[in-house]
């Protein structure tokens, strides 16, 4: 609805979404019900468009990302709400990998932020943990590192077979994704940034990012800035997770990192994440993926993309439903309001009806 009853226009955000596959398109289409009622009250209003990009369409017409696509989003849309893709049929995934990781490296989305906040003490598998203990962002390099497919194998198959893998590590790339944690740290108030690397063994590309994290955190004196070797990290994540604010680091090690978050917060139920491009279209999903096994049974748990959708509306400037959204999913886990993977007794459909309920009357 892109005018209101006045002659005023109303502003509009234009969401493409792309659900995918699996519980992918279970979840965002609770998503979607929850931003329309988090949205419906606000001067701001949402357009969403639903491209069937997916498996079905890959084994229909062969189909990944159609080549007009990035232009078309670049040109037409404010923001991607994005599922999971990933199906049995495709053993391949090569829909999955041309389309999202084609979206991340064709659309720049360097930073991949994913926000680790137990919600439910009841929640963590750490023993006396609760809420303000587990409570930091996850800020990972999105499009460089070992992720960029550059290398190859030489004599496969052989007994002398040779895999290489290459490190990519860029002085902008890691520059922008530094500083991106420091601005980020300084607009939300967290007081904290430590960067992760190994740079004792990879002396190297990561002695590349000791460099420029010395250079950058200069520049913020406001903020504590900390470096831990990844090894040391994951330890530290473990025993003492109250510590962290915002931790950098790099494709690799933010991937592996964000899912021991996610355990730490909940479960991949709950977990959203950001592939941003900060003043351009980016991309929002949960963290989870497809999950063949639960899909069609309507047991996904849609917080995760939910909590996805409030992250989406912070980098439209919708603070106030971004926020309403994620007092909804606070309410709605602390009550067991939810899906039975976090203990309660909902569907998924039900867990989302209940969402976009409480959103609508209790808006921002
Ligand atoms: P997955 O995240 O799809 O599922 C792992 C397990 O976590 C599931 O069996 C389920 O028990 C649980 N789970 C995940 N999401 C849940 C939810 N919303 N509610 C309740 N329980 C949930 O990971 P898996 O099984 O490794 O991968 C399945 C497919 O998804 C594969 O094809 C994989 O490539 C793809 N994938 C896609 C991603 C993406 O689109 N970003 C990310 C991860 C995997
Ligand atoms: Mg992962």
């Amino acid at each position: 609805m892109p005018m209101n009853s006045s002659a005023t226009p109303v502003a509009t955000k234009r969401i493409a979404v792309i659900p995918g596959d699996g519980i992918g398109t279970e979840v965002t289409r609770e998503a979607v019900k929850v931003l329309k009622g988090a949205t419906s009250a606000q001067p701001t209003q949402l357009e969403f468009a639903e491209f069937d990009w997916g498996a079905e369409r890959y084994l229909r017409d062969g189909t990944t990302l159609p080549p007009e696509a990035v232009g078309m989003l670049r040109r037409d849309f404010d923001a991607i709400l994005f599922g999971a893709v990933g199906d049995p049929r495709v053993p391949s995934n090569k829909h999955a990998a041309d389309i999202l990781l084609g979206l991340r490296a064709k659309l720049d989305l360097y930073v991949n932020l994913r926000p680790v906040e137990l919600i439910d003490a009841a929640l963590t598998p750490l023993r006396d943990r609760g809420t303000n203990d587990v409570n930091f962002v996850v800020v990972r390099e999105n499009t460089e590192g070992l992720y960029v497919g550059m290398g190859g194998q030489f004599q496969r198959g052989t007994p002398h077979e040779v895999a290489v893998q290459e490190d990519v590590n860029t002085r902008r790339g890691v520059e922008r994704i530094i500083r991106y944690a420091f601005d980020y740290a300084r607009e939300h108030n967290l007081g904290r940034v430590c960067m992760s690397d190994k740079s004792n063994a990879l002396t190297y590309g990561h002695e590349l990012w000791q460099r420029v994290f010395s250079q950058v955190k200069v520049e913020y004196p406001e903020i504590e800035s900390r470096h831990l070797y990844i090894d040391a990290l994951v330890m530290e994540v473990v025993r003492d997770p109250g510590q962290f604010r915002v931790i950098v680091t790099c494709n690799l090690f933010g991937d592996i990192l964000s899912d021991l978050g996610a355990q730490l917060a909940g479960g991949l139920g709950l977990a959203p994440s950001g592939n941003i491009h900060p003043g351009r279209i980016s991309l929002f999903e949960p963290v989870h993926g497809s999950a063949p096994t639960l899909a069609g049974k309507n047991l996904a748990n849609p917080a995760g993309a939910v909590l996805a959708s409030a992250l989406m509306l912070d980098h439209l400037g919708l603070a106030g439903p971004a926020e309403a959204m994620r007092e909804a999913v606070q309410t709605a886990v602390r009550a067991k309001h939810m899906t039975v993977d976090i203990g309660g007794t909902l569907g998924t459909r039900e867990a989302g009806d209940w969402l976009a309920d409480f959103v609508t009357k209790n808006p921002a």
